[in-house]
């Protein structure tokens, strides 16, 4: 029988739990063609709640939307192309009709190529000269604005978009999409939140305050009992809420980790949970993490060690009284300092005046080796 639960790459169907609230949220934000950032930690499920919107959305008279992942473009060609395939993909799709649509759109009109890539999928190849360059970035981020302004609703999602400040296209990006205003929704999405805070809150930068800030928050914990629950039994298998419960202490409803646990305690289980499966569960999931976390670890400081050691003690809170300082033998500006380049790495986040991790098994990780 095959496992009922997965981890890894995006989620949809039978297998998405929740998020109810929120996607009646984002699909109302993007209906009114609202710009939107959402950040979330790695793994967090940001990728799966925009598509699992979008594909909702789809099914609308009407509605179109294009998705780009900007992780592993490296230079400004690339993005053009990538994202006028990510277009055409969503448009237009017969072939002669894309190409001669898009040859009258191109201002410049580079000459446009179909080539296979290697997976032997047809690809468009924009040619263009260095200084057609600009002029191309520049209809091509129009494109989405044509559409609409042919009534369809349209919507584009930029996924790991902290990607842009290394592309060096903010400021043509931002010109652009501004012009757009409430005609095509930009989805901005990416797990660095400490780059995604600078380009948008920071009042140089050219996204300063152009968009919503969307927040995903943990699935709770209702629904993931009543979600594992009902795999294990559909399955023939049975789980206590007190499992479930305790997989929750660990992962505090982190999506990723939640189903990791979930698919092992399954994969050890003959027909019902008990404690000595959930030790062995607990066990794996630490042991397929383990290099990673070794290795975080390993490029911290020793001030960023001893920190994430004190926010393990003090539960995030009051980390600077005297008694810890003087047993970590740390100044209180030392510490300061420590915790501000530990959010800039984005290993801890702050909310109001409670640290913690933003990965919570790597400190379930690091509880089990300091006690
Ligand atoms: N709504 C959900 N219900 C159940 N599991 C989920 C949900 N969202 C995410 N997950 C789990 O988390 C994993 C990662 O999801 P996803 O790739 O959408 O996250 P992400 O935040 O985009 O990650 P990355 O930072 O790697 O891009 C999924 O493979 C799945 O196991
Ligand atoms: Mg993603």
């Amino acid at each position: 029988m095959q496992n009922p639960f997965y981890y890894g790459g995006v989620v949809s169907k039978e297998n998405f739990c929740n998020r109810k609230e929120e996607i009646k949220q984002l699909k109302r934000d993007i209906l009114s063609g609202l710009n939107v950032l959402i950040y979330a930690p790695r793994r967090f499920g940001k990728t799966s709640l925009a598509l699992f919107t979008l594909e909702q959305l789809k099914k609308e008279k009407n509605f179109k939307y294009i998705f780009l992942d900007l992780l592993g473009i490296s230079s400004k060609e690339e993005f053009i192309n990538e994202y006028f395939n990510a277009l055409a993909q969503s448009l237009e799709t017969p072939v002669e009709k894309a190409i001669k649509f898009f040859k009258d759109v191109l201002k410049i009109r580079p000459s446009i190529k179909v080539i296979f890539d290697e997976t032997g999928k047809t690809k468009f190849q924009l040619e263009f000269s260095k200084n057609e360059l600009s002029q191309t970035l520049k209809d091509v981020l129009n494109i989405p604005l044509m559409y609409a302004e042919k009534g369809k609703k349209i919507c584009v999602v930029f996924d790991e978009f902290q990607e842009v400040e290394f592309l060096g296209i903010e400021n043509e990006m931002r010109s652009q999409i501004q012009l757009h205003s409430n005609k095509v929704s930009y989805i901005f999405m990416g797990s660095k939140k400490s780059i995604l805070k600078r380009m948008f809150l920071e009042k140089k930068k050219a996204f300063y305050r152009s968009v919503k800030h969307f927040q995903i928050k943990e699935i709770p914990k209702r629904d993931w009992i009543e979600f594992i629950k009902k795999k294990f039994n559909k399955t023939g298998k049975k789980i206590d809420d007190i499992y479930i419960e305790k997989i929750l202490m660990i992962t505090k409803g982190f999506p990723y980790y939640t189903q990791q646990f979930a698919y092992e305690l399954w994969e050890l289980t003959e027909d019902s949970v008990k404690d000595e499966i959930f030790t062995r569960a607990v066990k794996l999931v630490l042991e397929r993490e383990e290099d990673l976390f070794a290795v975080e670890w390993e490029n911290l400081t020793s001030n960023q060690r001893k920190a994430l050691k004190i926010v393990i003690e003090k539960e995030g809170v009051r980390l600077h009284d005297e008694h810890v300082l003087s047993k970590y033998d740390m100044k209180i500006g030392s510490l300061r300092k420590t915790l501000l380049s530990l959010l800039e790495k984005d290993i801890l986040d702050r909310k109001g005046n409670k640290y913690y991790f933003q990965d919570p098994l790597f400190e379930y990780w690091l509880k089990t080796k300091i006690y």
